[in-house]
């Protein structure tokens, strides 16, 4: 039996259900059931009929599926793989800032830890964070943890005050601008498709920005045929996969998140083997970081 035919009974005998993100590598997003950005993986999570719930993806995405859907079992892969951006926020800050701003929302990305989630007020995704903040009736706004996505959101959003924090993502802040200036010297007639997690620099640059499936629909229904794709490599897989005639280009040091690629088909044939991993959380914070989710929920529905 090959590891993808041992994975796929495995998951019918533990009632499982493999939930990935674009970030992980082909062959981990071709074993998926489910595979989206973040707010996609987040509405999918609540609901499912599986009882366990394997997530290739980093710990905070298994952590808000968890906190989500207490009845189920949720295993990771890899127990390391970590978001570095999801630690880049404190508690003293976000009271600090309390103290300072009356009538203040703190926003938090979902690119964060459960505890800092437990602080905030509502979590937003790339997908859904103008929405949800145009919707907030607070004037100031505090964003956590992404300095980047804060700035891109309070350019659509200008009758909000923003106070800023200085967190991002290491791999998209690393993009280098005069790469994608050479990219587009030699590839003149492609759009370019960006993460809001990119420097403002790049975003400058950019034809269309928004979340990971943000790109590949905008790939997708675009008339062009050539499309310089400024976020993590993963993304790749699908946009080929779905637009045949199409060409993808990244720059020359391309975006690759190390901890997205530690899911291997071997780690999680291991979890369903053994329920190892399985992502845990005190009753207490599950509460109080529910909270900031379903409101996240309710107000992009
Ligand atoms: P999406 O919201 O597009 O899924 O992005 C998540 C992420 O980790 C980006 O670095
Ligand atoms: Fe975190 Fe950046 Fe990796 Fe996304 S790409 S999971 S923000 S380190």
């Amino acid at each position: 039996m090959t590891i993808t035919e041992e994975i796929k009974q495995l998951k019918k005998e533990k009632n499982a259900v493999i939930l990935a993100h674009y970030y992980v590598t082909p062959e981990v997003q071709d074993i998926a059931d489910y595979i989206g950005d973040s707010f996609y993986l987040s509405k999918i999570a609540v609901g499912l009929e599986e009882q366990t719930i394997v997530y290739c993806g980093v710990s905070f995405m298994g952590e808000s599926a968890k906190v989500l859907n207490p009845e189920k079992t949720v295993l990771m892969p890899d127990a390391e793989a970590d978001c570095p951006m999801a630690h880049m926020a404190d508690r003293e800050t976000i009271e600090r800032m309390r103290e300072t701003y009356e009538d203040l929302a703190v926003v938090c990305y979902i690119n964060s830890t459960a505890e800092l989630k437990q602080y905030s007020d509502v979590c937003v995704t790339s997908a859904n964070a103008v929405q949800i903040v145009k919707a907030l009736p607070n004037k100031n706004i505090f964003f956590i943890p992404d300095r980047n996505l804060a700035h891109f959101v309070a350019e659509q959003v200008p009758e909000k005050h923003f106070v800023y924090n200085e967190g991002f993502c290491p791999i998209h802040e690393e993009m280098q601008l005069e790469e994608l200036k050479r990219a587009k010297e030699a590839h003149p007639n492609a759009l370019v498709l960006t993460h809001p997690e990119c420097t403002k620099a790049i975003l400058e640059l950019s034809d269309y920005i928004g979340s990971t499936s943000g790109i590949i629909n905008y790939a997708k229904n675009s008339d062009a045929e050539e499309f310089i794709i400024c976020t993590e490599n993963g993304v790749r897989h699908k946009l080929e996969k779905e637009n045949p005639g199409k060409r993808f280009y990244f720059t020359e040091t391309e975006p690759v998140c190390a901890d997205m690629k530690k899911i291997t088909l071997e780690k999680i044939l291991h979890v369903l083997k053994t329920g190892e991993n399985e992502v845990q959380i005190s009753e207490e914070l599950r509460e109080l970081s529910k909270r900031p989710l379903e409101k996240m929920l309710e107000l992009a529905k």
